[in-house]
This record gives C-alpha cells, structure tokens and sequence, in this order.
C-alpha cells in the first residue's frame, strides 16, 4: 500500500489543487492532503476554514484524508509511519526553484522524505490561491477557478474580508 501526502497552504484550494489531488489519488492507494503553515504569509482562512473547503471539495472521493499540522513538513512525515512521499503540483518553470529548495530541505531533515512533482494540467496553470483572492476581493466571478462547491463560500468570506480592510483604511485614513 502506497501512501502519499500532498502538502500545502490551501488559503484557500483552487481548481489547481483539485487537479492535483485527483490525479495523484489514481498513483497512490492513499492520499493525505495537508494544511501546513508557511510562517512567512499571511493567510486569508483559518486552518479549520481551510481544511473545511477541502473536505467540502473533496467529498465522495474515497482514498482521501485530509489532515492538517502546525510544524515542519519533515516532522509530519516523521510522525506519519505510513507515508511514502510527497507529491506536489508544478505550474510552471516559475514554481520549480522554490519547491526544488524545499524537496532538497526537507529531505535534509528526513532522508526519508522524498518528493514527486506532478506537472499541473494546462488548463489550470495559471490558477493560485492568491489570484483568486484578488479576483474575489474585488467581486469577480470565481467560478471557474475554484470547485463550485466551496465557490460561494470563497467568494463571501473573501468579499467581506476586502470590505473590513478597507473600512479600518478609512478609519484610519491610511491608503489600502
Ligand atoms: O501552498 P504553499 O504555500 O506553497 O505551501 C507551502 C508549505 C505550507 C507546504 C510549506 O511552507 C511548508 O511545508 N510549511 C511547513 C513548514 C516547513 O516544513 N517548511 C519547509 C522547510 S523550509
């Protein structure tokens, strides 16, 4: 049995991820799909939002976990017995400096730990966690860049999150 994780920051998933996640649930027997924290952003959703949006985007998919962990990702695979490898998606040459750094990091932390790149599907290389936020925030339509399942949603915390923003610049009277 071949179990793989497919760690990221999900904030939030986009059609990208889900791309991801059901190609790499047909190579492995199992996937985990981790929300992690990268210390270095700020993020939109909760942990528990994030991993919500996932559970709602991957329902009556069988041979999908969705966990979460607030440490390194070398540490979790650490602790987890029962993963193999990492996979992550890769939308462009752009993406590879940044997740060979990390492969070669957290292989350094646990020599187990090794990782696989799935190359992203065409038609989806261009969607990012941060390009529908923006979209959201200024009330464009998401539909087609995140499952329509968590699309409303998405589009509702995003909105009113841009609108709180901008009420504190007001108040404030700073610029955005
Ligand atoms: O979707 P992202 O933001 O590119 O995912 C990056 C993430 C969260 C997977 C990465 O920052 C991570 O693994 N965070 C946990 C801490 C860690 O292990 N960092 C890697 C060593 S530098």
């Amino acid at each position: 049995m071949k179990t793989a994780i497919y760690p990221g920051s999900f904030d939030p998933a986009t059609n990208g991820h889900l791309d991801i996640i059901k190609r790499a649930s047909t190579m492995f027997d199992k996937l985990i799909v981790v929300v992690l924290i990268n210390p270095l952003k700020s993020y939109s959703f909760t942990i528990a939002e994030r991993r919500g949006l996932l559970e709602k985007a991957t329902a009556g998919m069988k041979n999908i976990e969705i966990d979460s962990y607030d440490g390194l990702l070398a540490d979790y695979f650490t602790q987890r017995s029962d993963v193999d490898v990492i996979v992550k998606g890769l939308r462009a040459t752009s993406d590879f400096e940044y997740e060979f750094q990390m492969a070669h990091t957290n292989k350094d932390l646990n020599p187990r730990a090794e990782t696989v790149f799935i190359p992203a599907s065409a038609n989806t290389t261009f969607i990012s966690s941060s390009m529908v936020k923006q979209v959201a925030m200024f009330g464009g339509d998401l539909s087609k860049y995140v499952p329509a399942v968590i699309h409303k949603e998405i589009s509702v915390r995003l909105k009113a999150e841009f609108e709180e923003k901008k009420r504190l610049a007001v108040l404030n009277q700073q610029d955005l």
